[in-house]
């Protein structure tokens, strides 16, 4: 019986339990059969077909509602960038609909709250709908009083500015929490969020790991939908490798974990339109030449910032010529390094991107990106134990560099 209830679980929210804790389902039955004064499992499996809840109870027993406000800060700072450097840009008059699933007890929509109105948005344009399977999660997440467990870290300014102290908790301030709409979902639901327009940013941070392969596979279909085409896609540090290089390609910040839906394929039209097309290259190895209303690379040293939006935005030879003016005049250079590297990752030159990240590396044995990006690739090869150690050093360098110790 407890198999059967640990099988409908698993089917109904996608955990694999089992690999989590052998005995979470145990510990899980017990409480709910206790709740329900009953001592016969047998008894508890009618309640649990019967009753209406009752499911949704016993799931609130089993998911692991992990979660602090800014957790990893980078996503947030890579959010506040995308955000004042391109999407206000692009979309002076829109509105900016994000996406935080699973959004647990609030403390991630939250965060992009703050974080947009720390970027100076005005809260009139712009929609955060935060969704999570746990009622309970979000019945704590409505209520928006918080105690210190989730606050971590040491850059607490934010909790002065949005929090009121009170002997019940840390008080969210009315402004951030009338800007996140909380509802309930499962992102396994082939019907999730049917309803909607795709989202400019999407947050799915720390669900992905819980899931098996087949499960991974599903769930990550459900984002490809859920992502407009140029949107992001933020992802748990370990959760990267999830992302299909056809779809996503790396949106790079240092341990931002963010990727950006390709745009689709412009049609070929007029003069060469009778010309036969050969088998289309994924979106990512897009070559496109300097586009239009950017600078022509010059022989001074471009921006390595610029080279990063380019070859984000596709526009992979423009990037790899700024990148390599930049090493003529500056000499040898991490970064630029790293850049090339993606750019011959987008091409789908993995040896060639190797090698670019290990030069990186050579330089600078902490650079966060080409640890993470190198990891990706040394995976993808099957070499899991490499990847291994270099995600460990990647999550070292992280540390150091967001505890401010080494370089
Ligand atoms: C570890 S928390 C992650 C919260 C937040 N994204 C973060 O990174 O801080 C995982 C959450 O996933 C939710 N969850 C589990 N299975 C789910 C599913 N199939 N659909 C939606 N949410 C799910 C759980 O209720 C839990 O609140």
């Amino acid at each position: 019986m407890q198999a059967q209830i640990s099988r409908l679980l698993q089917a109904t929210t996608g955990l694999n339990l089992t690999s989590i804790s052998p005995s979470i389902v145990e510990r899980a039955v017990r409480r709910r059969m206790e709740n329900c004064t009953t001592t016969c499992i047998e008894d508890y499996w009618q309640h649990l077909e019967r009753t209406t809840g009752e499911l949704d109870a016993l799931i609130d027993e089993v998911v692991i509602p992990e979660t602090s406000f800014f957790r990893n800060r980078e996503p947030f700072h890579a959010l506040s960038s995308y955000l004042t450097e391109e999407w206000l840009q692009a979309h002076p008059l829109g509105k900016l609909r994000l996406l935080s699933v699973p959004c647990s007890t609030g403390e991630e929509p939250y965060s992009i709250a703050m974080t947009l109105l720390d970027a100076r948005m005005h809260p009139g344009g712009v929609c955060i709908d935060a969704v999570d399977i746990s009622t309970r999660a979000l019945t704590s997440a409505r209520t928006a009083i918080y105690g210190d467990h989730s606050f971590r870290g040491k850059e607490l300014q934010f909790r002065s500015r949005y929090f009121r102290s009170t002997e019940a908790g840390y008080v969210l301030d009315e402004s951030v929490r009338n800007m996140v709409h909380f509802t309930r979902g499962n992102l396994l639901d082939p019907r999730f969020l049917s309803d909607k327009a795709p989202y400019d940013v999407v947050f799915c941070r720390n669900l992905l790991i819980y899931f098996d392969r087949p499960t991974q596979q599903l769930a990550f279909t459900a984002l490809e939908h859920l992502v407009r085409p140029g949107g992001l896609l933020f992802l748990g540090h370990a959760e990267t490798i999830l992302a299909s290089q056809e779809v996503f390609v790396p949106f790079a910040q240092a341990g931002a974990f963010a990727f950006r839906k390709v745009l689709p394929r412009p049609a070929l039209t007029g003069l060469r339109s009778s010309v036969p097309v050969a088998a289309p290259r994924p979106a990512t190895a897009q070559k496109t030449a300097v586009p239009m209303g950017l600078p022509l690379p010059s022989r001074t040293a471009g921006s390595l910032e610029e080279a990063h939006r380019l070859a984000d935005s596709g526009h992979l030879d423009a990037a790899s010529v700024l990148c390599r003016n930049y090493l003529e005049v500056h000499g040898p250079c991490a970064r630029a390094y790293f850049l090339l590297g993606l750019v011959q990752d987008a091409e789908g030159n993995a040896a060639r991107a190797e090698e670019w990240f290990r030069k990186a590396l050579y330089l600078d044995p902490e650079h966060l990106e080409s640890l993470v990006h190198l990891a990706l690739q040394v995976e993808h090869r099957g070499d899991t134990a490499t990847a291994q150690r270099l995600r460990g050093r990647a999550e070292r360098a992280e540390k150091r560099r967001s505890t401010g110790a080494g370089r």
